[in-house]
C-alpha cells in the first residue's frame, strides 16, 4: 500500500468508526438507548423505566417509545410552566404514577397495565423520575 493511500484509508476509517457515530449520538444523552440526560438521583428510575415501562409506554427523557399504554409525556406534562421548586405539582404527579404502578390501570381491559410490575422502592424512583421528566423534550 502506498503512504497515500493509506493515509487516505485512515483518514476514511476515522470519519466512519469516529466522526459519524460522534454526530449521531452528540447531544441526545446515552449513545446506547437515545435517553435523555437527567441528574445522577434520577438515574435508577429511568434505567427501571426503560425495561420495566418503556415497552408499552413511549417518555422522550427515557428514550423509550411504546405505545400499548399511553404516552406519558401527554398524559403527564404539567399544564403550566413549571418550576424546579413548583413540588406540589411534582409531587401530585408522582403519586399519580405510585398509584398507577401498585394498582395498575385497566379502565377497559381489565389487566391492560398489571399491577406490582416493580416493588415500592423501585415503583418510588420510576415515580420520582417521570414526575420530573414527562414532557420535555
Ligand atoms: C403491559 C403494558 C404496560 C406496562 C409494562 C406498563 N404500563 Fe402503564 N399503562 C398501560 C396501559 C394499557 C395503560 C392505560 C390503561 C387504561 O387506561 O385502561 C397504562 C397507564 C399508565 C399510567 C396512567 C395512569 C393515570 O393516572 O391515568 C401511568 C402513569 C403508567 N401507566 C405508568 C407506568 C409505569 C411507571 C410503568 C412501569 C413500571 C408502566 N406503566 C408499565 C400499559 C402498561
Amino acid at each position: 500500500m502506498s503512504k497515500r493511500t493509506f493515509y487516505t484509508f485512515a483518514v476514511l476509517v476515522f470519519v466512519l468508526a469516529v466522526v459519524i457515530p460522534w454526530l449521531a449520538f452528540r447531544g441526545s444523552g446515552d449513545a446506547n438507548t437515545g435517553a435523555m440526560k437527567v441528574p445522577q438521583h434520577l438515574k435508577a428510575g429511568q434505567a427501571l423505566f426503560e425495561t420495566n415501562c418503556g415497552t408499552c409506554h413511549t417518555l422522550y427523557s427515557a428514550g423509550t417509545d411504546g405505545d400499548y399504554g399511553p404516552d406519558l409525556d401527554e398524559l403527564l406534562a404539567p399544564t403550566g410552566p413549571v418550576e424546579p421548586e413548583d413540588t406540589k405539582t411534582i409531587k401530585a404527579t408522582e403519586q399519580r404514577v405510585i398509584n398507577a404502578q401498585k394498582q395498575g390501570v385497566d379502565s377497559n381491559t381489565p389487566g391492560r397495565m398489571p399491577p406490582g410490575i416493580l416493588n415500592e422502592t423501585q415503583q418510588k424512583e420510576v415515580a420520582e423520575f417521570v414526575a420530573a421528566t414527562a414532557g420535555e423534550g
